[in-house]
Formats: structure tokens, C-alpha cells, sequence
């Protein structure tokens, strides 16, 4: 049997990831998202942010056109729940209160979190008002992955990566590989 509930966030699971950006004075801040996706995967890669209007973050990414998503560890779980309670917009320091450091970035303005092992630079195509968030395309034109997360041929080791995971209202931290992709039949049709 099945039961009507209430759809809330109702897409699981999520990222939780830090969201890099600077304001219209030059100040870098970060904002911990959940609403962060793939959408076109290769040529070109861009990246969808889905973000309230509300946040200071939001403000920020409209005015300089640009964002960097970084992709934490469960280590510093402790930051990226305080970046998600706590605004930038009253000249917070968010980098020094919660232990995080910025270095610079390769393309673009914000800074990139260090103790993420993955920094995706974006540079913002389109932002379109979708209900209660606003979704930013971002188009991304640099990313960083630490060496220490990268496998011998180059590739990322993604047993390294410990994502933290979100299940609206919870963390969590992923569990074993089950399987290669089409490991059934080692191919595809379409
Ligand atoms: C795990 C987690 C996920 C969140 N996901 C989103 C999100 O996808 N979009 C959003 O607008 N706010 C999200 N938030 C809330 C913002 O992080 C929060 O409003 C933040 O304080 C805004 O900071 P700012 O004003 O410095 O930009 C999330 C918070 C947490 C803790």
C-alpha cells in the first residue's frame, strides 16, 4: 500500500555543496545549496543552481555573472551546515568564522574553497524565475580537482571524494559502489 504525502524537495538525493561568489564590492562569500545539478553534460558543460531571492548569494551571483561550486567532504560537515544557516549580506566573514580558506580561481572572480576536493568555476548564461527560486545556468570554464582525488590515468577517484550527501532535513555520507554503469550489457542503444 501506498499513502498520498505532502511534496516537499521530493527529488532525492542532493549534493550539499558551497557555493563561491563575490559581491558588488569585492567581498567573496559562500552558500551552502542543495538544489545543485548537471544539465548539459559534455559540449558544453553547464551546471544549474537553483537559488532564493532572498539570499544575499543570490544578490551577488546576479550582479557579477559568475559562481564556483564546491563539492566538500564529510570532514567539514560542521562549515557547510553553518554556511546554510548564516547570511553574508551584513559583511560576515564566512571563510574565517566557520575555518574554510579561499584561493584564488583560475577563470573567474570568486574565490575557490580549498578544503573542497572538487572546484567548478561557472560563468552564469541565463537566470530564469522558477516558483519560490530563482535557477542560475552556469557555464562552466574551469575546474580543479585536488591531486590526492585523482586516480593514476587522471580520472577522479570517486572512492576518494566522501560527498556529503542531502535528504532534505538530513546528511548523510554514501555507502559502497554497487556497480560500472551498464554493467549489464556494456553498452548502450541510443
Ligand atoms: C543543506 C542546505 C541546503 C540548502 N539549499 C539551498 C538551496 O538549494 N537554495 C537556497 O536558496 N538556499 C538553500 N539553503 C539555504 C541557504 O544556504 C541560506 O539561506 C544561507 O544562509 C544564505 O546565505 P547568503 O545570504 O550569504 O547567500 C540551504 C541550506 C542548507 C543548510
Amino acid at each position: 500500500m501506498k499513502r498520498e504525502v505532502k511534496a516537499y524537495r521530493p527529488v532525492y538525493p542532493s549534493p550539499a555543496a558551497l557555493i563561491t561568489s563575490i559581491d558588488a564590492e569585492g567581498r567573496p562569500n559562500i552558500v551552502t545549496l542543495g538544489e545543485v545539478f548537471n544539465i548539459s553534460v559534455r559540449e558544453p558543460v553547464i551546471i544549474g543552481i537553483a537559488i532564493r531571492a532572498a539570499t544575499h548569494s543570490h544578490g551577488s551571483i546576479s550582479a557579477t555573472r559568475e559562481f564556483v561550486v564546491n563539492l566538500p567532504t564529510t570532514a567539514i560537515l560542521r562549515a557547510v551546515d553553518r554556511c546554510g544557516t548564516v547570511t553574508g549580506r551584513t559583511g560576515r566573514d564566512k571563510f574565517r568564522e566557520f575555518g574554510l580558506t579561499p584561493i584564488p580561481s583560475i577563470k573567474v572572480k570568486p574565490p575557490c574553497v580549498e578544503e573542497c576536493p572538487v572546484n567548478i568555476e561557472c560563468e552564469v548564461m541565463e537566470r530564469i524565475a522558477v516558483g519560490d527560486h530563482d535557477l542560475f545556468l552556469g557555464h562552466v570554464v574551469a575546474m580543479r580537482v585536488d591531486e590526492d582525488a585523482l586516480d593514476e590515468e587522471g580520472e577522479i577517484a570517486k572512492g576518494s571524494l566522501d560527498p556529503i550527501v542531502y535528504l532534505t532535513g538530513e546528511y548523510w555520507s554514501i555507502g559502497e559502489k554497487l556497480e560500472d554503469l551498464y554493467f549489464t550489457t556494456k553498452k548502450r542503444d541510443s
